[in-house]
């Protein structure tokens, strides 16, 4: 990456004002039920304490839009982060002001303070230019490490960059050379798997991708879609049929540019998506009236697999079909475990899919499992990220 990262500076007892995304999924009571964003940032936090830094970290959590609501303090992940550290945390109750300012000028080295949820503010999402100067009055240095939160133009991304000399953490330079890699110098055949349940929110994603994958696979419900485009009977499967025109300009795009479309040939279908009673297999491509398509079939598992054993570089977005039901994730569950088995360098893109693969215990055999949803979407349709671009070049 040309951009200034951790390694190039000396943090000695400076005062270190770090960016993380630290927005985890809570549940009701508010415990964290994945902390994998936690973890994430852990080597860059634990570097610069090493170093004698006084870190003060900052986040966002959830979408309080400028108002403080108790469900969406950071509370439950100073706890969880003390525990990964090993070390006190302190926690401020604002992200700004007299007693936040305090609380960092008491902060000794290797110490460690996090900001209360940034979007407590609305200047935060605002990005603006007053609140990200007194945010970066707390600190003498900037280091972004919210990968996730990069392709945010917010205060805390970008706002404070106009301020302070800012460079990347460990988990930004590692995510962007990650992706870099796949994107710009794939080893070939490189394999794109797409998924998920809109074709609308993905079609930048297979236009910028048609000019870099060899294959890519379609699945999940915006399948259906692409089916139609043939005018193959999907029963009630969730589609879009204001998107089959341009599902129909995409095949024909990737036909005029030699890129393999690969679509399902079976389905797991059901009548009744709520109880679902009655699941079954279909016999061929096409889904009787009345039945919905929830998950890929045993063709499709086999097909889908014969491109990933065949694949050196494999990027997946989306899952495959609804797998948060056991009973429709075998497909998602066996895409995820061909992947993990392949020796194909592979990136895993997407919140959805990151919690698939979690979820199914993959989770050590990935190459790489992005931290950003949408962050890692952006990227792969081609777009500038502004938390990182706004980082000093190196
Ligand atoms: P990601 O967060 O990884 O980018 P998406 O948000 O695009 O993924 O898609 C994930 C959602 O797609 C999941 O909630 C899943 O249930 C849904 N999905 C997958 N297949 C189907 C299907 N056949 N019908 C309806 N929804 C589906
Ligand atoms: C995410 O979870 O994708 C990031 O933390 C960004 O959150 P946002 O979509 O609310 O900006
Ligand atoms: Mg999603």
């Amino acid at each position: 990456m040309n951009k200034k990262s951790i390694k190039d500076i000396d943090f000695k007892s400076k005062s270190v004002l770090m960016r993380v995304d630290f927005n985890v999924p809570l549940d009701e009571e508010g415990n964290i039920t994945d902390d994998n964003r936690i973890r994430a940032a852990l080597p860059t936090i634990e570097g610069l304490l090493n170093q004698g830094a006084k870190l003060i970290l900052m986040s966002h959590l959830g979408r309080p839009k400028g108002q403080v609501k108790p469900e969406f303090s950071l509370k439950p992940v100073v706890y969880r982060l003390s525990e990964l550290l090993k070390r006190p945390v302190k926690m401020a109750n604002d992200c700004i002001g007299d007693q936040v300012q305090r609380e960092v000028n008491n902060l000794a080295e290797g110490e460690v303070l996090l900001l209360e949820n940034l979007r407590f503010h609305k200047e935060e999402t605002a990005n603006d230019s007053e609140f990200a100067k007194k945010l970066s009055g707390l600190g003498e240095i900037f280091v972004n490490d919210a990968f996730g939160t990069s392709h945010r133009a917010h205060a805390s991304t970008e706002g404070v960059t106009h301020f302070l000399e800012s460079v990347s953490g460990l988990l930004v330079q590692k995510e962007i050379e990650y992706f870099q890699k796949v994107i710009t110098n794939p080893q070939k055949p490189f394999l794109f798997i797409l998924g998920g349940a809109k074709v609308s929110d993905k079609i930048p994603v297979i236009e910028n991708m048609m000019d870099k994958a060899d294959s890519i696979i379609i699945g999940g419900a915006m399948a259906y879609t692409f089916l139609k485009v043939g005018g193959i009977l999907v029963g009630s499967s969730r589609t879009e049929d204001n998107m089959i025109d341009t599902a129909g300009k995409i095949l024909e795009k990737a036909k005029a540019k030699g890129v393999e479309i690969v679509l399902p040939l079976d389905h797991l279908i059901t009548n009744d998506i709520k109880s679902a009673s009655e699941v079954k297999t279909t016999e061929s491509v096409s889904i009787p009236e009345g039945w919905m398509g929830v998950d890929i079939g045993p063709k499709t598992i086999e097909s889908f697999s014969s491109k990933i054993k065949e694949a050196k570089t494999i990027v997946w977005n989306g899952p495959v079909g609804i797998f948060e039901n056991d009973k429709f994730a075998l497909g998602t569950r066996e895409i995820a475990k061909q992947i993990a088995v392949s020796s194909a360098t592979s990136v895993i893109g997407g919140g959805d899919t990151a919690a698939a693969v979690l979820k199914f215990g993959y989770s050590d055999s990935m190459s790489h499992i992005s931290t950003g949803g949408g962050a890692s979407l952006e990227y792969l349709e081609g777009k500038i990220l502004p938390g990182v671009a706004a980082l000093a070049d190196k």
